[in-house]
């Protein structure tokens, strides 16, 4: 399916939650966030019926996200059922890995394609003041197991000023061999992220590059998005950036959004106004769902301005707008 600028859509993000088992400084308050009441949450049902229609819209891809997508149950399952999509070529999932080890049988058995695990630091003290909770050893031990299953991993890092700048070159160094890519992600001015200074990408460069020397470009594919890669001398895996705000690479934006609760995003950045889940609930059938599906991508905005005001942006946590 293609927007109203002449982008196709082929990529799907499905947030399964809002909730979530760690509490990033950066994405939460120590709180939590108001999350949503379970029967607005699509049940797994409901979200394989609205993937039906993507596929049948031309998505090629999928990704499940959250919050933490693990902590819903029934995710395997609905790996299982998404995979039976005709259409649907790659089922991938983006995780804080806390849970990831005890599931990973399960999900490779199901078909899962590869995994983004974010870690944002190696240092067990850090990782604590960072999420809030205990974890470091569970998370690396899943990067080790789907690693050494065959999974293509990614890991996922946000360098932020005074939180974890230590731990951007011993983050690159997992590269070397264990995981396919390591990628740094510019921290968004959503949620908590606002209170926060994101690492600025020259630095980590500069630093990359003292320590593991020429940051070479790389321009093979390796994933569905807008990560620039980097190939380092003797690293089996790339080195990613991801510079969601500084570049604006809305121009060749693949992808659109469905959140928990049943919104369809073809933005990030802006408000939904349309509702899959309600479409469903009040009986729609597959034909009108994807009529609305591409009556709302013809709209769908040709950027994002962070910094200047939008007024339809949407001012919730990354967590329930689905990362
Ligand atoms: N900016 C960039 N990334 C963010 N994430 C959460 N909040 C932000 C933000 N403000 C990331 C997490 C994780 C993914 C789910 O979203 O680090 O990788
Ligand atoms: Fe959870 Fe990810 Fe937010 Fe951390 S950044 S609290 S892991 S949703």
């Amino acid at each position: 399916m293609q927007d109203g600028c002449g982008r196709t859509a082929d990529y799907l993000r499905v947030s399964l939650t809002d909730r979530c088992n760690l509490r990033c400084v950066y994405c939460m308050p120590a709180t939590g966030i108001q999350t949503l009441p379970h029967e607005q949450i699509l049940t797994l049902e409901e979200v394989t019926r609205l993937a039906r229609c993507f596929a049948l819209l031309g998505v090629r891809k999928i990704k499940l996200t959250g919050g933490e997508p693990l902590v819903r149950l029934g995710v395997v399952r609905l790996v299982r059922a998404l995979r039976e999509i005709s259409g649907v070529e790659q089922i991938t999932l983006t995780t804080n890995g806390v849970l990831l080890a005890q599931h990973l049988d399960a999900l490779l058995e199901a078909g899962l394609d590869a995994v983004n695990i974010s870690l944002d630091t190696l240092d067990p003290a850090r990782f604590l003041r960072i999420t809030r909770f205990e974890g470091l050893e569970r998370v690396l031990d899943a990067v080790d197991r789907a690693a050494a299953a065959g999974l293509p991993v990614k890991i996922n890092c946000v360098p932020i000023s005074g939180l974890n700048d230590e731990d951007i070159v011993p983050l690159a160094g997992l590269a070397r061999g264990r995981v396919r890519a390591v990628r740094f992600i510019e921290l968004m001015p959503i949620g908590c992220g606002s209170a926060y200074t994101a690492v600025p990408f020259d630095t980590l460069r500069a630093e990359l590059e003292a320590a593991y020397g020429a940051l070479t470009p790389y321009d093979g594919v390796l994933g569905n998005g807008p990560a620039r890669y980097v190939s380092l001398d003797g690293f089996e895996g790339k080195i990613g950036f991801i510079r969601a705000v500084t570049d604006c690479f809305c121009a060749d934006c693949n992808r659109v959004r469905l959140s928990a609760d049943g919104d369809f995003k073809p933005c990030l950045y802006q408000r939904a106004k349309l509702n899959l889940r309600d479409l469903l609930r009040t009986g729609a059938d597959d034909e009108t769902i994807c009529a609305r599906i591409r009556e709302q991508l013809r709209n769908k905005p040709e950027g994002h301005r962070f910094g200047r005001v939008q007024a339809d942006a949407d001012t919730r946590y990354m967590a329930s707008i689905g990362g």
